[in-house]
């Protein structure tokens, strides 16, 4: 199956590295942008200016697609109600949309493996509930809800600080030693999007996402990981938890006050510190004979962390 897909967070990371590959497999993109674009791949994608609020813009976006894949949204965010107005009323925009042209048959919701645990951050709130709310409108459309772990790759911008970090030979621990972690690559992400989107029968349900590694990392396991393929000593930097809690205390003060979006907030340390983000691929691997190729030691052999 190929046609009109409808894309928006196109301009982010996951839905900016999804736009080339859909162009290829034949696909003619539509993409929702709040910035305006140049480049068009060859007259393969078509940019629709506005954004999640804009109901004409939806409209556009929607007209004769045949797909939804529904990137956009909020990562960072000074409150709830911040995260709420994009993630959840902004995607239920977008599915009523949807719906109302009747040509779309299957709309796929990138969630998070944060919905898992929706008390720890605003974040993890809103993406809950944006797919219970998706879940009980969908009707007769078929939804299918992503819920991948901490993505990285090229033009990621959440966890590059991290590698750069691993580079200079450190990794900061923000709290909990024992925790479990769980990545998965960019490029893994999109080519479970693309079986979705050649799958005859849609898969609706809900689906973890991670690079496949069994029980996957510890902090020491990643360390030891960047040691082996940097040759040289990479050592855990255990930062305080009282001055880390004070210092995203104080950010998101900062944020309120002066107007930016603040990563370090008392949520994102929550989530940070969450004992376990273990997850499992079986039932994505069942339903579209999807797995990942990327773990994390190649995609450091071979630069492809980012
Ligand atoms: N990166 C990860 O590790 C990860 C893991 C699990 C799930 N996810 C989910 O995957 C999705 C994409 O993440 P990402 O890392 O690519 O994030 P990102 O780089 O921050 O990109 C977010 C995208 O959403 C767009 N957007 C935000 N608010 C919008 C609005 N009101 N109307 C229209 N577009 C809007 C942004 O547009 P502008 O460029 O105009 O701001 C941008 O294109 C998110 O829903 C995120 O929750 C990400």
């Amino acid at each position: 199956m190929a046609g009109i897909v409808a894309l928006t967070g196109a301009t982010g990371f996951i839905g900016g590295a999804l736009c080339q590959p859909l162009a290829q497999a034949g696909w003619r993109v539509r993409a929702l942008v709040r910035q305006n674009r140049g480049d068009t791949l060859a007259g393969k994608i078509e940019w629709i200016r506005g954004d999640l609020n804009d109901v004409a813009a939806l409209h556009q976006l929607m007209a004769n697609a045949d797909a939804v894949i529904h990137c956009a949204g909020a990562v960072r965010g000074r409150s709830l109600e911040a995260f709420e107005r994009i993630n959840v009323h902004g995607s239920e925009r977008l599915l009523r949309t949807a719906q109302a042209e009747s040509h779309c048959a299957r709309f796929l919701f990138i969630s998070s493996l944060a919905a898992r645990e929706p008390t720890l951050s605003w974040y993890a709130t809103s993406k809950r509930h944006a797919e219970e709310v998706l879940q009980q409108q969908s009707g007769a459309l078929a939804l299918t809800i992503f819920r991948p772990t901490a993505v990285y790759g090229p033009g990621d911008r959440e966890l590059s600080p991290l590698f750069r970090l691993l580079r200079l030979g450190w990794l900061p621990v923000p709290g909990n030693q024992q925790a479990r972690l769980t990545l998965l690559h960019v490029h893994d992400l999109i080519t479970a999007v693309l079986r979705w989107l050649d799958s005859s029968f849609p898969a609706t349900g809900t689906f973890e996402l991670h690079d496949g590694r069994t029980g996957g990392y510890s902090w020491q396991t990643i360390a030891a990981i960047a040691a082996r393929v940097q040759g040289r000593p990479v050592r855990l930097l255990h930062l305080p938890p009282t001055g880390l809690n004070l210092a995203a205390a104080v950010n998101l003060h900062l944020a309120r006050w002066l107007g930016y979006q603040p990563m370090l907030t008392p949520g994102k340390l929550r989530e940070l510190r969450h004992p376990d983000w273990i997850c499992d691929n079986g039932a994505l691997a069942a339903a579209l004979d999807w797995r990942p190729s990327i773990d994390l030691e190649y995609a450091m052999r071979k630069g492809l962390n980012g």
